[in-house]
């Protein structure tokens, strides 16, 4: 009994407060009857005597009898099986979504005269079983959707063009793609048909081939969406009718295959394409192909704009294919692809001579956990490696019979050098995780427009250089790339670099080698620089010598044990974090310095999470520390480390300042230096001891020789 109330009462507050949340993100929707279902509803606007009616949610099992001034109805997930009522005659919007409808018998929309959106996803409807007469008064419908109904995959399937030719005013079709997909002459006479979805996406669609004429009566498609549909072959030429379509996607029919771009594009120029999406579609296990030059030859002379080529498996990129497309074009996606060889890396560059407008090329990479949400790779690849550059050591036939300027061993400066042409317009590189591996050789590259390059998250684990031609680059990222190496000459020509992201590498131990300061020597434009996270022990007083323009250093995360860079010159410095090293303290020459620092700029610190030495030794520190606590950010959490022999209160200012004061006096008193002597003995005593035994052992050892031997 109390089980059974318990429940009652919780089913009620559940109700309560599913209505609550129902009602929620619907204000000014009222509570409505119709005949004993209970909905929300809101005046229409303008039109006061006009209704919307919001029947969602509600386990209905039929269609209530609406009002005649309803005119908005949303029946969406209920369980309607038939529809036994009909629907008021001026009704414009009808969602049967998320139903149990089977067959629909009787002319269910008869006088909808208005209607202008009609829902039937995700039922049960076999939609190529709609009757002579089903649409017969849809004069008005502008979008129908039928997607996520067939439960089985119909083979013969067809579509009675007859009955869909009645509906005059329809722009959008989603809809199932079921076996044998055609659109019949009754299509031609939908004069305002534009939109065709029958993706697999977002419904069931499985149908095996596209044929030249399955658009023959749709010609004033314009947007075209044919993806996941197990397509295994297009005919030549099958969209060239299209001559408004301007997006097309292909995607995630991997049976396609690269081999079948030159049919797919074939007569493209025929259509006025701004958008090709060809996801996925060559990345079944075993396979992988090479897009070629012919195969995109048709886009030549469009006006696309767009081309996505991502998640796909690539052997091979043929030389040059990048050069016949248009001007026009702004976004090439690459990401997520596999790719077999580094030669494909360099097709990026063949833009050469070729006005492109702001292109920014996007090579995104797989990321591990959702590597085979849709194809199956089989393994992992590095995208370019150090082979690349040897191939154009050692592979003069291959690289002469592609005859390609974009990349080249120019002479430069009496050397021999390979040269990257980049075109003009290329502003920004976006490489990162794109699983590049290998180090970093000398080579050129030319780009005048190019500013930005974005290489962080790859393996790029040496940086030997020098890259020449990076004068004008003014951003680069390369943190996260395993390097251990940075040579002196890497950054030579970096002249106009103002932000430089090195963070999560391991250049402690070049920094350490580079006592003359020569890495940084001609990155005079640096503003930011950040080499947290990378292992540095030291760092050269003159370091960063030539970094006049420098705002902010960031050094978190490293080893360091002292902090004597000169920094003098840096009149704009502002921001310098030394976060998680090993600084017991600031020097007192560092302390001028900072000083002086403190007066002209703005200077802020990060010292969090060092161990600093609560020591007499280090009470001048402690109490400038205190002093100049403005500048030091999160003063009140730093802490004394373990070695410490005194007290240190950092958590407030008082504290602080009551701490300096009482290790000044304890230091300052004998007991204090008698204590420091004591120990200072005891060491002593201590090691004088150690350098007995050693002496002992070492005597014995030798005596023992000496028998041996004997
Ligand atoms: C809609 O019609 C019903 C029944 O005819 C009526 O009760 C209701 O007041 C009408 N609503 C509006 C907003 O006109
Ligand atoms: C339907 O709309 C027409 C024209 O807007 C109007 O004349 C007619 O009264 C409406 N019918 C109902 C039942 O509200
Ligand atoms: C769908 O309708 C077609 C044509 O009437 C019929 O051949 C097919 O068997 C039906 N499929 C299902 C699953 O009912
Ligand atoms: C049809 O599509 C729905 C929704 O996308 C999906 O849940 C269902 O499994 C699909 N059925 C078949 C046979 O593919
Ligand atoms: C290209 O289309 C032709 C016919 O138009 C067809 O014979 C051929 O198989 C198609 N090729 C591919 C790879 O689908
Ligand atoms: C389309 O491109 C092909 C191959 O480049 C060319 O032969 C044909 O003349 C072009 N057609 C149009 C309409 O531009
Ligand atoms: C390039 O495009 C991006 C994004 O559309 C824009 O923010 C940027 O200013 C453009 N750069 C140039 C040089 O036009
Ligand atoms: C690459 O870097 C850019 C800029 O930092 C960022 O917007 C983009 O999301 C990055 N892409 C990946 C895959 O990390
Ligand atoms: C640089 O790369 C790192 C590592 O992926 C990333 O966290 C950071 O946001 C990037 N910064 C910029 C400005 O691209
Ligand atoms: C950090 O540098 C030190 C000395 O250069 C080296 O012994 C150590 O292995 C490095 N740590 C890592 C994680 O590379
Ligand atoms: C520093 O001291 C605070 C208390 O003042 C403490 O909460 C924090 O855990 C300490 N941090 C470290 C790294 O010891």
């Amino acid at each position: 009994m109390a089980f059974f109330i318990s429940s009652i009462v919780q089913i009620t507050v559940l109700y309560f407060g599913l209505l609550i949340t129902a009602s929620l993100g619907k204000e000014n929707w009222d509570t409505c009857h119709f005949g004993s279902v209970k909905c929300l509803c809101q005046k229409g606007k303008g039109q006061t005597n006009l209704l919307k009616a919001d029947c969602s949610n509600r386990g209905l099992r039929s269609v209530p009898v609406f009002s005649s001034n309803v005119t908005w109805i949303d029946l969406s997930n209920n369980r309607i099986y038939w529809i036994n009522n009909w629907f008021p005659s001026n009704v414009t919007y009808l969602d049967l979504s998320r139903n149990s409808l089977y067959r629909l018998y009787g002319h269910p929309f008869r006088g909808l005269y208005n209607l202008k959106t009609l829902n039937l996803e995700r039922n049960q409807l076999n939609q190529t079983y709609f009757y002579e007469g089903f649409f017969d008064d849809l004069h008005s419908l502008t979008e129908l959707n039928l997607k996520s109904n067939i439960p089985t995959y119909i083979p013969h399937g067809y579509l009675n063009d007859k009955e869909y030719s009645k509906l005059k005013s329809l722009q959008t079709l989603k809809m199932d793609g079921i076996g044998s997909l055609t659109f019949g002459k009754g299509f031609g006479r939908l004069e305002k048909f534009q939109k065709l979805d029958v993706s697999g996406k977002t419904g069931n669609c499985s149908f095996e081939r596209i044929s030249k004429d399955m658009f023959l009566y749709t010609p004033r498609l314009v947007y075209l969406d044919v993806s996941a549909c197990n397509i295994l072959e297009i005919e030549e030429g099958a969209f060239g009718n299209l001559k408004y379509l301007e997006h097309l996607d292909v995607s995630f029919n991997q049976h396609l295959g690269f081999w079948s771009l030159p049919n797919i594009t074939h007569d493209l120029n025929k259509t006025s394409i701004k958008t090709f999406l060809a996801k996925g579609i060559n990345c079944l296990a075993g396979m992988s192909g090479t897009i070629l030059k012919h195969s995109l030859q048709y886009l030549q002379n469009t006006k696309i704009s767009e081309i996505n080529f991502e998640k796909n498996k690539l052997e091979h990129f043929e030389l040059g294919l990048l050069r016949v497309l248009p001007d026009t074009l702004t976004t090439i996606s690459m990401g997520e692809m596999e790719l077999a060889q580094g030669i494909f890396v360099t097709d990026y560059f063949l833009f050469q001579n070729r006005q492109f407008y702001n292109i920014s090329l996007q090579m995104r990479s797989i990321p591990y956990q959702t590597f085979d949400s849709h194809c199956k790779h089989d393994r992992y690849r590095p995208r370019m490696s150090i082979e690349y550059f040897n191939w154009l050591e050692y592979d003069n036939e291959q690289r002469e019979a592609s005859s390609s300027t974009f990349i080249s061993r120019k002479k430069w400066n009496d050397q021999f050098l390979v040269t990257f042409e980049f075109p003009k317009t290329l502003n920004v590189f976006h490489g990162n995780m794109s699983r590049l591996y290998g180090d970093i050789p000398e080579f050129k590259i030319n780009a005048p427009g190019l500013r930005e390059i974005y290489m962080q998250d790859n393996l790029l684990y040496s940086w030997d250089g020098p890259v020449h031609g990076i004068e004008n680059i003014e951003i680069a990222n390369l943190s996260n790339n395993f390097c251990s190496h940075i040579s002196k000459s890497f950054l030579e020509h970096a002249r106009g670099l103002r932000i430089l992201l090195m963070s999560k590498n391991n250049l402690g131990r070049s920094l350490l080698n580079d006592v003359g300061g020569e890495i940084f020597r001609n990155t005079v434009s640096l503003e930011f620089l950040d080499l947290s996270d990378n292992n540095i022990t030291v760092l050269s007083a003159h370091m960063f010598n030539n970094m006049n323009q420098l705002r902010a250093l960031n050094l978190r995360k490293n080893q360091l044990l002292t902090v004597n860079v000169k920094m003098k010159h840096m009149r704009n410095i502002n921001y310098i974090n030394l976060e998680q090293n090993r600084l017991a303290t600031i020097e007192s020459e560092s302390r001028t310095l900072f000083k002086r620092l403190f007066q002209t700029s703005k200077l802020v610190i990060y010292f969090s999470e060092n161990p600093i030495l609560c020591s007499c030794d280090n009470i001048d520190f402690l109490e400038w520390i205190t002093i100049n606590r403005l500048h030091f950010q999160d003063f009140f959490h730093y802490n004394c480390s373990f070695s410490s022999s005194h007290e240190f209160n950092f958590m407030s200012v008082m504290s602080a300042k009551a701490s300096v004061t009482s290790m000044k006096e304890t230091c300052k008193s004998s007991i204090g230096i008698y204590m420091y002597i004591a120990i200072a003995t005891g060491v002593l005593f201590l090691l004088s001891i150690v350098v007995g035994i050693v002496l002992v052992k070492k005597i014995k050892c030798n005596n023992r020789n000496a028998e041996t031997s004997v």
